[in-house]
C-alpha cells in the first residue's frame, strides 16, 4: 500500500529520531493537540475542549494548522512524526486511523472507553472507525453532514427566485440571481472544496447507489456510467455562476459571502453553520439549510476524531486519557457540537440545545442508516484511502479549472482511480 509505505518511512525516521534524543517535549499533565479548526466557528468549538480539559487540571498546548479540509495539517503531522515529535493527539479521521494504526504508534485508549461505556454510547458505524484491531485508538467528537446547501433567503427574495430542490431548479434560481446582479454560487476554488461539491452532485444525480459504487467500491463500469458524465456536466455549469474571486478562496470566506448577502448559496458541510451562528444568524430566518439538490434522502457523514500517540511519560499519559474521556462526555459533545454545526457522535443526547438544522440532521442520520442512504464522505476522508481519494480529487479539480470535456474527465477519472487502486 503506497500510503502505508509512506507512513512506514515516517515511523522508521521517528524511531531513529527518538534514539537521537529528539523525542516529544510534551511535559507531564500537558496535551499538545494538532487540529485544523481555525475559522471563527471552529476556533470557538475547539476552545470548548480546551476549557473542559483545563478544568480537570491538565494543560492544553494548541497546535492549529490553518487550511480547510485538513490537507495542510496532515502534512505537518507527518513531518512532526518524521522529526520524532508527534503531538499527544491529532485530528485524524476515517480510514487514515487504520493507516496510522498499522504502524503501531498509537496509544490504546480502550480502558478509558470501557470506563466510559463507549461501546454502548456510540452507533456501531462510528465505533468501528475509532478502533484498530478491536481496540479504541481514537475518540469521535461529532458527526458532520456534508450534503447541505446553505442559502440566504433575502437574496432569493430580491431576485424573485425559489429555493432549489433539484439541480434544474438550482440553475433556474441561479439565472434569476445572476440577472439581479448578485453572485448565485459562493465557492472557494480549492481542490477539497471542488471535491466536496462534486460528491454531492454525484449523490444527487445517481443516489446512494451510484455514490457507493464510484466512491467506495471503485466499480469501473459505474465510473464510466452516464451518471458520472452528467455529474461532471453539472459541475461544469457551476463555473458560470460563481465570481472571479473564487480561485483559492477559503471556505469560510465563501460562507461569509452568503452571510453578508453578496452571494445566494454555498454547497458545503455543516461546519458552515458554525460560521452563520458565530455571526449571530438564525436558521430559518437569516439563512436556510437544506439538502444539496436531489440528496434529501441521503446523508454523507464525516466524523471528526482525535487519534492519540503513544506517550512514555505517565503524566502525559494521564492527561491524554483525560482528553479521551472528556471528548466523550455529554457536556463536551453538547457545547462543541452546538458551536461546530455538527451533531453529537454520542447517542441519546438531549435535543433541546440544538437548532432546526441539527435536528434534521439527527433524524436523517437515523433514517438513512435504515434506508441505505447513509454514505461516507469521500471528499472528507471517510470513504477511501488517501491515495485513491487524492486521485479522484485531482481529476475533479483539473476538470473544473480547464475546458476538459465531461467524456475526457470520465476517462481520466477511471484511469487515475484504477491506478491508485492497483497501488494499494
Ligand atoms: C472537517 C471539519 C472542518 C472542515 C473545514 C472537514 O474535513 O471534518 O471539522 O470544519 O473540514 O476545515
Amino acid at each position: 500500500m503506497k500510503s502505508k509505505n509512506n507512513i512506514q518511512r515516517i515511523v522508521k525516521s521517528l524511531v531513529l529520531a527518538s534514539t537521537l534524543g529528539l523525542s516529544s517535549v510534551v511535559s507531564a499533565g500537558e496535551v499538545e493537540v494538532l487540529h485544523f479548526w481555525t475559522s471563527g466557528g471552529e476556533a470557538k468549538s475547539a476552545a470548548a475542549l480546551k476549557e473542559l480539559l483545563e478544568a480537570k487540571g491538565h494543560q492544553w498546548r494548541d497546535f492549529a494548522v490553518a487550511g480547510g479540509g485538513g490537507d495542510a495539517a496532515m502534512t505537518v503531522l507527518k513531518s512532526r512524526a518524521v522529526a520524532g515529535n508527534p503531538p499527544t493527539a491529532a485530528q485524524v479521521k476515517g480510514p487514515s486511523i487504520q493507516e496510522w494504526g498499522n504502524e503501531g504508534v498509537l496509544a490504546n485508549v480502550s480502558a478509558v472507553a470501557a470506563e466510559g461505556d463507549w461501546d454502548n454510547l456510540l452507533p456501531s458505524v462510528v465505533a468501528n472507525v475509532m478502533k484498530y484491531e478491536g481496540d479504541y485508538v481514537a475518540a469521535p467528537v461529532n458527526v458532520h453532514r456534508v450534503n447541505w446547501l446553505w442559502a440566504n433567503p433575502a437574496v432569493f427574495e430580491q431576485a424573485g427566485a425559489a429555493l432549489p430542490n433539484t439541480w434544474d431548479e438550482f440553475f433556474d434560481a441561479a439565472d434569476k440571481i445572476k440577472a439581479a446582479g448578485l453572485i448565485p454560487f459562493a465557492h472557494g476554488g480549492q481542490p477539497w472544496q471542488d471535491f466536496t461539491v462534486f460528491e454531492s452532485i454525484v449523490l444527487g444525480t445517481g443516489g446512494a447507489d451510484l455514490y457507493n459504487k464510484v466512491f467506495v467500491e471503485l466499480d469501473e463500469a459505474s465510473m464510466k456510467s452516464d451518471g458520472m458524465k452528467k455529474s461532471f456536466e453539472i459541475l461544469r455549469r457551476l463555473n458560470d455562476y460563481t465570481d472571479a474571486g473564487s480561485p483559492g478562496r477559503d471556505w469560510n470566506v465563501a460562507t461569509g459571502m452568503v452571510i453578508e448577502g453578496k452571494a445566494a448559496m454555498q454547497v458545503m458541510g455543516d461546519w458552515a453553520k458554525g460560521e452563520f451562528t458565530n455571526a449571530g444568524k438564525m436558521p430559518g430566518k437569516d439563512f436556510v439549510c437544506m439538502a444539496a439538490p436531489g440528496t434529501a434522502d441521503a446523508f454523507t457523514f464525516n466524523i471528526d476524531s482525535f487519534i492519540f500517540f503513544d506517550q512514555s511519560d505517565s503524566g502525559a499519559r494521564d492527561a491524554q486519557n483525560a482528553l479521551a474521556a472528556t471528548i466523550m462526555e455529554p457536556e463536551f459533545q453538547q457545547v462543541f457540537n452546538v458551536a461546530k454545526g455538527s451533531i453529537p457522535a454520542r447517542l441519546n443526547m438531549p435535543r433541546e440545545p440544538f437548532d432546526a438544522c441539527a435536528l434534521t440532521s439527527m433524524d436523517d442520520f437515523v433514517k438513512t442508516a435504515e434506508t441505505g442512504g447513509l454514505v461516507p464522505s469521500v471528499a472528507h476522508g471517510m470513504a477511501a484511502y488517501s491515495a485513491v481519494a487524492g486521485a479522484m480529487s485531482d481529476v475533479v479539480t483539473k476538470f473544473f479549472n480547464s475546458d476538459m470535456s465531461a467524456e475526457d474527465a470520465v476517462a481520466a477519472y477511471v484511469t487515475n482511480v484504477m491506478e491508485a487502486k492497483a497501488s494499494l
